[in-house]
């Protein structure tokens, strides 16, 4: 059982267009809605797989029976939080003729005061019922900075296996709690680990470095560190191993998601007790799925 916490939800709308242009009417009838949101990807794809999860979140304003019922009808458990903070929409657009893919985030409003504290008791009562926690993504304006390395120490302190797809200090502080494994991309990874390297295109040297920092924080948290690359080979390190495994792209539709189909593809086979390099490959088998489809966070359309 899995327990999955996303602290930013939204209402993902996805319109696919044969031109897209800028400065004219675009007009579309080939769109979704979906609930989304990391963690609501990452719940979406393990209820997929058959997995059992509850989604845990924080939600406000009056689109939230419309997030409800989405949810209700990806077949995804949800227990939730008063935030009054209006669940926001987020926007991917999708244009043939280039074959972009844009995506337009409205940032969410701050949480009410008293919501951490209402998530965090909603958090506790959820743990025991669960073997793993997976936290994913950014955590709305409201929350204070001890909200996700808390979540990490209780799961910690109470036996569970922890996964996490951070980025920034929320990752950076939670490293000291030991997560079991750590899952963001290589951009996110640099930001955090090598904010100098951002932006400087990659190249040999720049794997010596990736290379060098993961392995050193899986000897110094005992951690599993798992980069996704987008349509190039992922690398990940466990122990003083550091391996990458290639795959062959798809032509994509929409990867948007793709990070959290992958991340629900690897904590699925960990939960089985697969290996970490055959845990990568489920991994990579749902982010190629995703990537494929039209919907977000989904390895079935
Ligand atoms: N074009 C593609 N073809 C096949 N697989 C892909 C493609 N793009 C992504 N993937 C798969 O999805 C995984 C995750 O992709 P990526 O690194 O883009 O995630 P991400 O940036 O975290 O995405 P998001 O946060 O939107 O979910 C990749 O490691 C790969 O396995
Ligand atoms: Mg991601």
């Amino acid at each position: 059982m899995f327990l999955t916490v996303c602290m930013n939800p939204t209402i993902q709308k996805t319109l696919r267009f044969t031109g897209l242009v800028t400065d004219r009417v675009n007009r579309t009838s080939c769109y979704r809605t979906d609930p989304s949101g990391k963690g609501v990807n990452v719940s979406r794809v393990l209820s997929q797989l058959g997995k059992q999860c509850l989604h845990l979140t924080q939600l406000g304003g009056p689109l939230r029976p419309l997030f409800l019922d989405l949810c209700g009808k990806d077949r995804i458990p949800l227990q939730w939080v008063e935030s009054e903070s209006p669940i926001r929409f987020c926007y991917t657009l999708i244009n043939d003729a280039d074959r972009s893919v844009t995506e337009l985030v409205e940032e969410a409003e701050p949480v009410a005061a008293g919501t951490e504290g209402r998530l965090m008791e909603a958090y506790q009562q959820a743990l025991g019922g669960v073997t793993w926690v997976i936290i994913s993504g950014t955590k709305a304006a409201g929350f204070s900075d001890d909200a996700v390395p808390e979540m990490v120490r209780a799961a910690k302190a109470a036996g569970k296996k922890v996964l996490l797809d951070l980025r920034g200090e929320d990752l950076r502080r939670s490293l000291r709690y030991k997560p079991d494994i750590i899952k963001p991309n290589l951009s996110e990874f640099i930001q955090t680990f090598a904010p100098e390297d951002a932006g400087t295109g990659g190249g040999g040297a720049l794997e010596g470095r990736i290379r060098r920092i993961a392995l050193g924080l899986a000897g110094e948290y005992q951690c599993r560190v798992v980069l996704t690359r987008g349509a190039e080979p992922v690398w990940f390190a466990e122990g003083s191993r550091f391996s990458e495994a290639a795959f062959e792209p798809a032509p994509p539709v929409n990867t948007t998601g793709s990070g959290d189909a992958f991340t629900a593809g690897l904590a699925a086979a960990l939960e089985t007790g697969a290996a970490l390099a055959d845990a990568v490959l489920a991994g990579i088998a749902c982010g190629a799925c995703n990537a494929r489809l039209f919907r977000v966070g989904a390895i079935q359309g």
